[in-house]
């Protein structure tokens, strides 16, 4: 093993380094193994490893200006195919970055300032030696042979024969044609057992294969069997645990292969042509593109024109030019008062899949136009002409496709005035066509390529990004070398840091430094101790620190996945985890207000008094509560039960947005399945629905119940659930008497007088119907009949009656 100089490599002029980083891999002498205590050295081409057949390297990789990634790819492919990456989020620098096999056993990856970016958990174990098989499996053995770690476990965006995919790992695209790190879409086992691709972007999560639309079953799928395990032969061959099973169209031994998940979203099966050394798709997911989840971004439409390609509506703007997972912004503003003339724009055979508002259906087509017209949260409906015709409100256009399979069309609200030409509709963005209207961008970022009958997709925006990336390491060079000048080697991290801030995978260390060794604690739970932290991107955070440690991997790794998936307004967002052998940590999206309870429940032992909740905060945090819960319940691919619905749980933004957090004791049922059994009982004393107690089966309706309990106790002030469970003479003449009298009049349609319930505090500054209604709800949710307590959606519904009330008013005065 050579041993780099370091001292005489620096002395080179910078420039003369980065071209000799440039021009590497040219000549090199193979070698297969590095034996411990030895290191290879991302300035030296020839620190690499090779196969003994010669087909595989293992090295740095440049994948960027002075960016490295120690990686394992092809040799001889016509384009180096990479393989599997040990930091595709967190590149080296081109100096001073090094692989080393130390003297304890670790296998470390450490940057210009000597800290540790990537390391293997062989701390301590007799590792004898690295190697680098012809299966292009990197392992670390000890000296009987056995292998201590193997980087097949931690595969990146591909699975090559012989490996397996297993219930934890999973196949993550990268984030653009020609790039590294951690993209949006993801290949792996669903808490169900069943083998999935997800979109996973900054708006929305949407599983889109297999088809959504169906069940497992149908999909010729099954979630019986809980091994969780896919293998990929040599033969070409894929059998995975749910009786998905495919085989490449050269089946056969003998031939190269590699199964990708690619950045646009499909999982395709890759067989190298040894004559030309290219590759060919030997069989795909998806063949119908446009099915992908999340192309072409909010409001965005992928249509084939032939080629897939992705357009905005008419009326719609691409957000950002360079990158179509931005999607479509409104170049309109639609509002809710009866002021605005509204109008509906045909858009023949296209669907937005998801995000549904709970319209009825079958009913006709102008039925289902005035629900939608009626509705604020309508942005347009979709009417399919199946059966007698069903109807789908939608509250968010995602997942835009225009197929001639679509048996019907979705119609955008727009407002009347706006002036648009049909021209612009959807179609190809062929520059050739005619128009000069500079609306719609006439080039869309994405192409569609087709080579030698292998398809591709080519991300101009990429290019773009690289380039960007490119000046950033320019700049960052400059940096490295005047402080270089000056004695202060500084690492050059801030620039690649800000490739990936997806969901990820945390370090502890990192999120130690994050949190300041655990300084500043934001409360406690019973499920962990929640402190703020600041990422290196100063992103502001909660880091959960889950106390349960004796919880199983498999458990946290369901709620992570459960977080992953489910991005709404209401609902806490999760960063991402960190999984380590004794800590389990989630970091989430912080919440500068704290929790509800803090501003309903004064605390007299805090120092500082929370504000008192105005009126309209009031009912706003019901309202997107209630949003928050109907989509855990109605919306998800997933039905998620929240069970522990109470004012701690509901976290408060800067602008007072509620979110609902802790997820930690919802369970993934699958919906209409036989899984809504609970193994123990969960939830809280006070906002628990009878069913716990009963033994009864456990459905969303406890979060109806809970629900009731915030919403009454929003209204009234005061910790409903306390005084319930006080003393049964003072809870006769208190408030459940009152509540009591509440309900048998509304049971006779009487009117009941809302002032003896409301806050005394807000000094009779609230708005009647709104708080009638929430009463009317909150005692209907509290029905000890779980039958009779109302679903989330008909609730959110209920409460945006009421919403727009004084608007509504004030217009009809005018008049
Ligand atoms: C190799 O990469 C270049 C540039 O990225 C591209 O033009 C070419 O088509 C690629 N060749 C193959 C066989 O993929
Ligand atoms: C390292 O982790 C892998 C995968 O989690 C595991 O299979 C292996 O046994 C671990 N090795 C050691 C030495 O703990
Ligand atoms: C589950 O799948 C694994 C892997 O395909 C298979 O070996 C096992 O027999 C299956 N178990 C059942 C109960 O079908
Ligand atoms: C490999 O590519 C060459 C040239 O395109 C073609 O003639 C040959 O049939 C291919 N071989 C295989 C096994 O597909
Ligand atoms: C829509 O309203 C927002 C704020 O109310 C305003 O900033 C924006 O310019 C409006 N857009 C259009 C197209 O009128
Ligand atoms: C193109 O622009 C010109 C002048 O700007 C205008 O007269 C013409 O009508 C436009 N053509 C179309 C097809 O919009
Ligand atoms: C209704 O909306 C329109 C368009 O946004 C606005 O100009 C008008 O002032 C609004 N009227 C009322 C009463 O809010």
């Amino acid at each position: 093993m050579r041993q780099h100089n370091c001292s005489s490599v620096l002395s080179f002029p910078p420039l003369l380094l980065l071209l000799a980083v440039l021009f590497t891999f040219v000549s090199s002498t193979p070698q297969n193994s590095l034996y411990r205590g030895s290191s290879l050295s991302v300035e030296d081409d020839s620190d690499i490893l090779t196969s003994p057949d010669k087909f595989f390297t293992c090295g740095f990789y440049p994948v960027g200006t002075n960016a490295f990634c120690f990686s394992i790819w092809f040799t001889n492919t016509v384009n180096r195919t990479v393989v599997w990456m040990a930091n595709r989020d967190r590149a080296v620098n081109g100096h001073g970055s090094r692989i080393s096999l130390q003297k304890d056993g670790t296998m470390i990856l450490t940057d210009l300032d000597g800290g540790s970016v990537w390391s293997t958990n062989t701390t301590g174990t007799n590792v004898q030696k690295l190697e680098l098989l012809n299966s292009g499996n990197l392992i670390l053995t000890d000296p009987q042979g056995k292998i201590l770690w193997q980087s097949f476990d931690s595969p990146t965006d591909t699975l090559l024969p012989t490996q397996t995919l297993t219930k934890n790992t999973k196949l993550i695209s990268a984030k653009g044609e020609g790039m590294y790190s951690s993209g949006y879409f993801s290949s792996f086992f669903d808490n169900d057992n069943v083998l999935r691709l997800i979109y996973d972007g900054s708006e929305i999560s949407s599983i889109y294969w297999p088809n959504p639309g169906v069940t497992v079953f149908e999909n010729g799928r099954t979630n019986y069997n809980s091994s969780r395990i896919a293998l990929f032969d040599d033969m070409g061959r894929f059998l995975s645990s749910d009786q998905l099973s495919f085989s490449a169209s050269d089946m056969g031994i003998g031939i190269r292969r590699r199964l990708v998940m690619n950045s646009d979203g499909n999982l395709r099966l890759y067989s190298l042509n040894e004559s030309t050394m290219s590759w060919v798709v030997s069989w795909e997911a998806l063949r119908q593109q446009c099915n992908v989840h999340g192309l072409c971004g909010k409001n965005g439409i992928c249509a084939y024109t032939p080629k897939p390609q992705c357009s905005c509506p008419p009326g719609y703007k691409m957000a950002d030019l360079q990158d179509w997972n931005k999607g479509c912004k409104p170049m309109f503003n639609l509002s809710c008062n009866q002021t605005q003339e509204v109008r509906f724009l045909k858009l023949p055979q296209t669907d937005f899949y998801g995000y549904d508002l709970n319209f009825p259906s079958p009913v006709s087509f102008i039925t289902c136009k005035n629900h939608c017209l009626e509705s604020c949260d309508c942005q347009a409906f979709v009417y399919r002409l199946t059966g007698e015709g069903t109807c789908y409100g939608k509250s968010v256009l995602f997942n835009g496709v225009k197929t001639p399979d679509f048996p019907g069309s979705a119609y955008l609200k727009l407002p009347k005035s706006l002036v648009t030409s049909e021209d612009s509709r959807p179609k190809g963005s062929d520059p050739t066509c005619g128009s000069n209207r500079t609306e719609t961008p006439l080039d869309p970022s994405v192409m569609y390529d087709t080579q030698s009958g292998t398809t591709k997709w080519v991300y101009l925006y990429s290019f773009a990004v690289a380039i960007g990336v490119i000046e950033v390491f320019f700049a960052s060079f400059g940096w490295w070398f005047l402080f270089r000048k000056h004695g202060v080697p500084t690492s050059m991290e801030y620039g690649y840091q800000a490739i990936a801030s997806q969901f990820r995978k945390f370090t502890y260390n990192e999120l130690r430094k994050a949190t300041n060794s655990f300084k500043d604690e934001l409360g406690r739970g019973s499920s962990g101790v929640v402190y703020k932290g600041v990422l290196r991107d100063d992103r502001v955070v909660a880091v959960k620190k889950l106390g349960d440690v004796i919880q199983g991997e498999e458990e946290f790794w369901a709620e992570v996945t459960t977080f992953g998936r489910i991005n709404h307004m209401n609902l806490v967002r999760i960063w991402g985890f960190c999984s380590g052998s004794v800590h389990r940590l989630l970091v989430y999206e912080y919440a500068e207000n704290g929790s509800l309870d803090r501003y309903l429940f004064p605390d007299v032992f805090r120092s500082i008094r929370s504000p008192l909740l105005e009126w309209n905060d009031r009912f706003r945090i019901a309202l997107g509560t209630a949003k928050g819960l109907a989509y855990l319940h109605h919306e998800c691919l997933e039905w998620v039960i929240h069970c522990d619905m109470k004012p701690e749980n509901i976290l408060l933004d800067s602008e007072f947005e509620p979110k609902i957090a802790d997820f930690g004791l919802s369970k993934l049922s699958q919906r209409g399945g036989a899984g809504s059994e609970f193994s123990r009982i969960r939830g809280t004393k006070g906002y628990m629905a009878p069913e716990w107690a009963l033994n009864l089966p456990i459905t969303a309706k406890v979060d109806v119940y809970s629900f009731g309990v915030v919403l009454l106790e929003i209204v009234k002030g005061i910790r409903l659930s306390s005084w319930i469970l006080m003393d049964e003479a003072v809870e006769m003449t208190g408030l459940t008497s009152l509540l009591r009298e509440v309900k048998r009049r509304i049971g006779n349609d009487e009117e009941f007088c809302v002032e003896d319930v409301v806050d005394p505090q807000l000094k009779g500054k609230f708005n009647r119907k709104q708080a009638s209604m929430m009463v009317k709800i909150g005692i209907s949710c509290v029905e000890e009949d779980r039958n009779k307590r109302p679903t989330m959606d008909a609730v959110v519904q209920a409460l945006l009656e009421c919403k727009d009330e004084p608007q509504v008013h004030t217009a009809n005065m005018l008049r």
